[in-house]
C-alpha cells in the first residue's frame, strides 16, 4: 500500500478551533486529528505522514502552497476559512499547483450566511466535506488517500 505525504491547510481565525465558537465550531482541536484517528482504530494513521500548516494571512498560506508543490507533496487537506468565500488569490495559487485537495468545512456553510454559500477555492479541488465538525478532516482525509490510491491504481494499469 502506497504511503502519503499530506498537508493540512487551515486559514484565518483556525488556530484556536476548539476555544473559537464552539458552539458552531465543536469543542475539538485540529491537533486532535492523529489521536481521533487512534481513536477510531483507523489503518489511514499508518499510510499517511501528516504535516499540519495554519496561517491568518492569505499571502502566508499562498507561500506554503507552492512550497508543497514544490516539495511534491501527495495531497491537501484544506480549510481555507472565509477566504473561501473572497480570495481569487488563493483560488488561482489552488488552480495553478495542481496539488490534489480535498476542501473542508468545520460548520454546514450551506446553512449560513449566504455569502458563506459560495466558495471560490472548490472548483480545483477533488470534493468538498462541511458540516462534521473536526469529523469533516478526518472524512476528508479518508477521500483523499482514497482517490490518491485510485489514481496511483490507474496510472499502474
Ligand atoms: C469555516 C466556514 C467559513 O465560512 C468561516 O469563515 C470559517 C470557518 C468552517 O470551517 O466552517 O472561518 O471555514
Amino acid at each position: 500500500m502506497a504511503r502519503y505525504d499530506i498537508l493540512i491547510v487551515n486559514g484565518p481565525n483556525l488556530r484556536f478551533i476548539g476555544q473559537r465558537d464552539t458552539s458552531v465550531y465543536g469543542t475539538r482541536k485540529i491537533d486532535d486529528i492523529p489521536e481521533i484517528l487512534k481513536e477510531m482504530n483507523n489503518e489511514l494513521l499508518s499510510r499517511i505522514s501528516l504535516e499540519f500548516f495554519q496561517a491568518n494571512g492569505e499571502g502566508e498560506i499562498i507561500d506554503r502552497l507552492e512550497k508543497a508543490w514544490h516539495d511534491k507533496i501527495d495531497g491537501m487537506v484544506i480549510n481555507p476559512g472565509a477566504y473561501t468565500h473572497t480570495s481569487l488569490a488563493l483560488a488561482d495559487c489552488l488552480g495553478w499547483i495542481g496539488v490534489p485537495f480535498v476542501e473542508v468545512h468545520l460548520s454546514n456553510v450551506w446553512s449560513r450566511e449566504k455569502i458563506r454559500r459560495q466558495s471560490l477555492t472548490a472548483a480545483h479541488g477533488i470534493g468538498v466535506v462541511a458540516g462534521f465538525g473536526i469529523m469533516s478532516y478526518i472524512y476528508g482525509l479518508q477521500a483523499l488517500v482514497d482517490y490518491l490510491d485510485t489514481s496511483n491504481n490507474n496510472l499502474g494499469g
